[in-house]
């Protein structure tokens, strides 16, 4: 479906959706040991899930909840749950220990902390992933580096490194480029990767990682329940290498199994590389190329994560990709509530949902996808806040002084 309109949003509903198929490993057995690990953790706490009734009177739906994974961990972003879970699976694994039968005090102890502290994990990251990952290696007592694409944000840098444990390098090469050459590195030198994406012959640290998101998804479906909502009938989801889309949809898509909400994806005009697989008729993943200038830095990457790829295809309803001002609008949206709604405080790739809904719910020109999607005041949407002010400079330049706004 090809929808014209002023806001730049290209949509395309997917030729491949196939709803049966469900992913086995992210059903609820092969999950639940992962959300017992994080409640595990010193500090877990459930991240809010906010309900926004102001907004959904406003663009006429039932209700609009959003998962607030600004508070995660005090990191800002989800990324920790991923990190940190594939962390202590390749430390247990190198140690020949059960996850589920040490606890992650007993890990950090002692009787381990010689061996751990000799392990060193490397990375590429476009921020919140380097930053799960430093946080985590900070936790165990070993140590990271975590290597960033150029143009990187100086303050997201030093971020990572004020996490935890890591030495962070903003390299002179693109972000699919500094994947490589992290993965390089790791053969030189003997390191363990922990990449938030996979490709051909490396998928178990990946598929741990995606496991590890699926926290925050089962949170949100727990705190529906207890707002009297036995599922959602929208998801939206916002993706990079569509690793965290592909957990989230994956996860509920298991749970919901009978009740099957319409999942979305939203990413960047210009690097949307799972809009791009979705379009092509064959069912591959597709990369993009090019370069891309994104203020939605967590989104800006161009190669579908190969572990996730077959979950979108099969359950992806609508893929979406977004021009700035999307994300732009949706931080502001949720930074300036209405009525007794609280604020939420979020960052470029955390908003582009928020943004788009608005968008789909409100504009006369949205119409006919809007009643395609099914989107009406019977809706009842979840939408992932997946970061919070990752960029200070860049949060205030857009909620404070309307930088990137609608025309
Ligand atoms: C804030 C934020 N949201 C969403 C994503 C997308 O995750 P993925 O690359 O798994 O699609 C990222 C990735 O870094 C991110 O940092």
């Amino acid at each position: 479906m090809d929808v014209k309109n002023d806001y730049g949003i290209s949509i395309i509903s997917n030729q491949h959706y196939k709803s049966e198929e469900l992913p086995e490993f992210l059903n609820q057995e092969h999950t639940m040991p992962v959300l017992k690990f994080h409640q595990s953790l010193k500090g877990y706490e459930p991240t809010p899930l906010v309900r926004l009734d102001g907004l959904a009177e406003l663009l006429h739906l039932k209700a609009v909840f959003v998962k607030d994974e600004s508070r995660r961990f005090g990191l800002k972003a989800f990324k920790g749950l991923g990190g940190v879970y594939a962390l202590t699976k390749v430390v247990c694994k190198e140690l020949g220990l059960d996850i589920e039968k040490i606890t992650f005090q007993e890990l950090c102890s002692d009787t381990y902390s010689e061996q751990i502290k000799r392990m060193v994990f490397v990375t590429a990251t476009d921020g919140n992933h380097g930053k799960g990952v430093s946080w985590a290696a900070g936790l165990l007592g070993c140590k990271a580096y975590v290597y960033m694409p150029k143009g990187s944000a100086k303050i997201r840098a030093e971020a990572i490194q004020n996490a935890g444990r890591a030495e962070v390098t903003i390299t002179d090469k693109g972000y699919d480029d500094t994947v490589r050459y992290a993965s390089e590195m790791a053969e030189e030198k003997g390191w363990y990767l922990v990449q938030d994406t996979s490709w051909d012959g490396y998928t178990q640290i990946p598929t741990w990682i995606i496991q590890g998101y699926t926290t925050m998804a089962s949170e949100a479906a727990q705190q529906l329940e207890a707002e009297g909502f036995p599922a959602p009938t929208h998801v939206f989801v916002q993706a990079g290498v569509g690793a965290m889309a592909g957990g989230v949809t994956g996860y509920l898509a298991n749970r919901y199994h009978g009740q099957m909400p319409v999942f979305a994806t939203a990413e960047p005009e210009d690097m949307a590389c799972i809009f791009a697989s979705i379009k092509s008729p064959d069912g591959a993943g597709h990369a993009v190329t090019g370069e891309c200038h994104t203020i939605m830095a967590g989104l800006n990457c161009g190669e579908p994560c190969t572990v996730s790829w077959p979950v979108l295809r099969n359950h992806v309803r609508w893929s979406f990709s977004c021009p700035d001002e999307t994300a732009a609008l949706g931080m502001r949206i949720l930074a300036a509530p209405i009525g007794d709604d609280l604020p939420v405080i979020s960052g470029e790739s955390g908003a582009v949902t928020t943004g788009l809904l608005a968008l789909l719910a409100s504009c006369p020109q949205l119409e006919e996808i809007r009643s395609a999607m099914g989107l009406n005041e019977d809706s009842v949407v979840l939408l992932f806040n997946t970061e919070g002010d990752t960029d200070p400079e860049n949060y205030q330049r857009i909620v404070y002084g309307g930088a990137h706004a609608l025309l």
